[in-house]
């Protein structure tokens, strides 16, 4: 198959075909990543936007490098050092930006539906790099990477996923992704972490977390979102990670062989203890690594995929 979206806006409207071929995509672009020269010359000529309205460590850094990796010319902008702080609205800023012909704007917005609204008014291509508490497309999909890395098939695995559930778009990509491609999911926190109708997206919801990780074949662990949450939702961060934290003790509960997955940043005592997150069961930064690879994939396809030869 040939999968060349104009837009990665999302997991929800994705096929597993069309995951499955990002997947393999990145999994042919891995190997650049530890090359002596990273370079090849693939999207040589391409000028790439990396636009970012929110903190972000992993996903600008990997975005940016994979970018470069590609040969393609990649500019930064966040919110902070740019016109918006002057009262530039995000419609004009992106036309700003589009008037100067990029190829595509990678957006990372605290606004949901940030990334639709560009899409739907630009003539170039709009990767979400996660928009307020909608999706994280590229985040999923290096997620579920790792997980087939470690495991395999996807399908038929059982997947975990605790913590701060109401604030995250990691997870509502993570659910989409997970269960387009045959997993059993899991999720549980907080009660007023968890928002209402998870099970009609095709979860299994728990309220405690040692019966959510019994027998789970990969857990991920999710940070509390203090800078969406509008007011405080546990009595304190000691309860919090008594109740819903990842412990040596209670990961025993889940398969021996069991992998542990955080999006990152973690918060080390929190919800996760500091054996837990430098432990051997731990995959975060194959997360991280593999994070360049799916997002080479990404750029890849959406400026044209094989189509770029023949140009
Ligand atoms: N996982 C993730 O989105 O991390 P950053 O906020 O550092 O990009």
């Amino acid at each position: 198959m040939s999968f060349n979206p104009k837009h990665i806006l999302g997991i929800k409207n994705l096929t597993a075909d069309e995951i499955n071929f990002i997947l393999d995509t990145a999994d042919s672009f891995k190997e650049i990543n530890t090359r002596q020269i990273k370079k090849v010359p693939t999207l040589r000529g391409k000028t790439i936007v990396n636009l970012f309205f929110e903190a972000s460590t992993r996903t600008r850094t990997s975005f940016e490098i994979a970018g470069k990796r590609l040969s393609a010319d990649t500019v930064n902008i966040s919110a902070s050092s740019s016109s918006v702080v002057k009262g530039e609205t995000l419609e004009d800023t992106a036309q700003n930006i589009e008037a100067m012909h990029p190829d595509i704007i990678v957006m990372r917005h605290s606004a949901s539906g940030a990334c639709d609204y560009l899409a739907e008014r630009l003539n170039c291509s709009i990767v979400n790099a996660g928009d307020g508490t909608h999706e994280h497309p590229s985040q999923a999909l290096l997620d579920a990477f790792t997980i087939r890395q470690h495991k395999g098939d996807i399908k038929g695995l059982t997947v975990t996923i605790a913590g701060d559930v109401a604030h995250s778009r990691v997870v509502r990509s993570n659910i989409h992704c997970l269960n387009k491609l045959g997993a059993n999911v899991r999720i549980t926190g907080p009660k007023t972490m968890l928002p209402p109708g998870l099970e009609k997206l095709g979860c299994e919801v728990f309220s405690n977390l040692n019966d959510a990780i019994t027998g789970a074949d990969c857990i991920m662990m999710l940070r509390i979102q203090h800078e969406r949450q509008g007011k405080t939702l546990i009595p304190s961060l000691r309860e919090y990670s008594r109740f819903f934290g990842l412990n040596d003790e209670n990961l025993k509960l889940a398969k021996k062989d069991a992998i542990v997955l955080h999006p990152g940043p973690i918060n080390r005592g929190v919800e996760l203890s500091s054996s837990v997150a430098d432990g051997k069961q731990n995959v975060i930064l194959d997360q991280v690594e593999n994070g360049v690879a799916v997002r080479m994939a990404l750029l890849y396809l959406v400026a044209g995929g094989e189509k770029l030869q023949d140009e």
